[in-house]
């Protein structure tokens, strides 16, 4: 199949979340856009408050959004009832959440906690130890398997958060910040973690990160703005899932994403760098579109 015939696995459309707190509105997303094909892994940065939590729990089923369309392997998430985004929690999405604490219950042990979602469905006792070792041994952590989460480091415990999160075996993972807390080695561990799942059963990932060396190591990453996605950076020669270190080897291209209404979001920096600010000139000529600032 090429790229053409397949549909994305994950669609969000002009996707608005506000938050009401007393009468305060917040717009947490405005408008944003994001499609992602099977099996790709995407990079989603952006600073502090753009929105990256709220989409990641949007995609994950825990929050809903205000208006926009959003589907998951041909799920609508919107028209799901209660019953049915139960089971789209177990079965399709896993999450990994920044807090390693939020990922285990800590007075189980790693094989304990990788099972414990297994016992919402109807697997039996033996094959739910059976697998959670095999997920286990995956992540590196077959020689952990009895100890409780205090007697892990911060890196192993991510690794068994990521085993708790491919239980049963979701298409989906998501990851908010999954190597926010952890020094840059074992982040880079916990990167390639996510490269050795992704080929070993195909999962669709979405990893939300602060890493600055993240472009290097991801075939596609979106920034996100202001609840709206911006711009997109992607390898120019081969789709390379994702790893640990960084390859600089492949050109990186940068593209500025527009929107079915036609929008798109100028970078800050471009703005003020050429002092453009609530409107331009435009210039349509030798195939390109030339934005300059209102003085000249
Ligand atoms: N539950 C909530 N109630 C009210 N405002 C929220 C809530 N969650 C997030 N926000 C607001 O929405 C915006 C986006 O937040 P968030 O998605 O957490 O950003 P990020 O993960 O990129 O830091 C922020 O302004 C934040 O304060
Ligand atoms: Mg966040």
């Amino acid at each position: 199949m090429t790229s053409t015939q397949t549909s994305p696995y994950v669609l969000c459309e002009d996707l608005f979340k506000i938050y009401k707190i007393a009468d305060l509105e917040v717009v947490a997303l405005r408008g944003l856009d994001l499609s992602v094909m099977p099996g790709e892994v995407v990079a989603i940065v952006g600073a502090s408050g753009s929105g990256k939590s709220t989409l990641l729990n949007i995609l994950a089923g825990y929050d809903a959004p205000s208006a926009g369309g959003v589907s998951v392997g041909g799920n609508d998430l919107l028209r799901m009832n209660m019953g049915d985004i139960e089971e789209y929690r177990r079965d399709v999405v896993g999450f990994v959440w920044q807090q390693t604490s939020r990922n285990m219950f800590p007075y189980l042990s790693a094989v304990e906690n990788v099972a414990l979602p297994m016992m919402l469905t109807e697997m039996p006792g033996r094959e739910r130890k059976e697998r959670a070792e095999h997920l286990l041994d995956l992540v590196g952590l077959g020689h952990r398997l009895g100890h409780t989460p205090e007697r892990l480091s911060g890196g192993e415990q991510q690794r068994v958060a990521i085993a708790v999160a491919l239980a049963n075996h979701p298409p989906l993972l998501l990851a908010d910040e999954p190597t926010g807390e952890l020094d840059n080695a074992t982040a880079a561990e916990i990167l390639d973690l996510f490269g050795v799942v992704n080929q070993e059963f195909d999962t669709t990932i979405l990893i939300v990160t602060h890493d600055p060396d993240i472009a290097h190591k991801v075939g596609r990453v979106v920034m996100i703005r202001d609840g709206k996605m911006s711009t997109e950076i992607r390898r120019r020669v081969t789709f390379q899932r994702v790893s640990g270190s960084a390859n600089t080897d492949q050109p990186l291209e940068e593209f500025i994403l527009v929107d079915a209404s036609g929008r798109v979001q100028i970078p800050r920096e471009y703005l003020e760098d050429l002092r453009i600010r609530d409107r331009a000139r435009v210039e349509v000529e030798n195939d390109a579109v030339t934005l300059r600032p209102e003085e000249l």
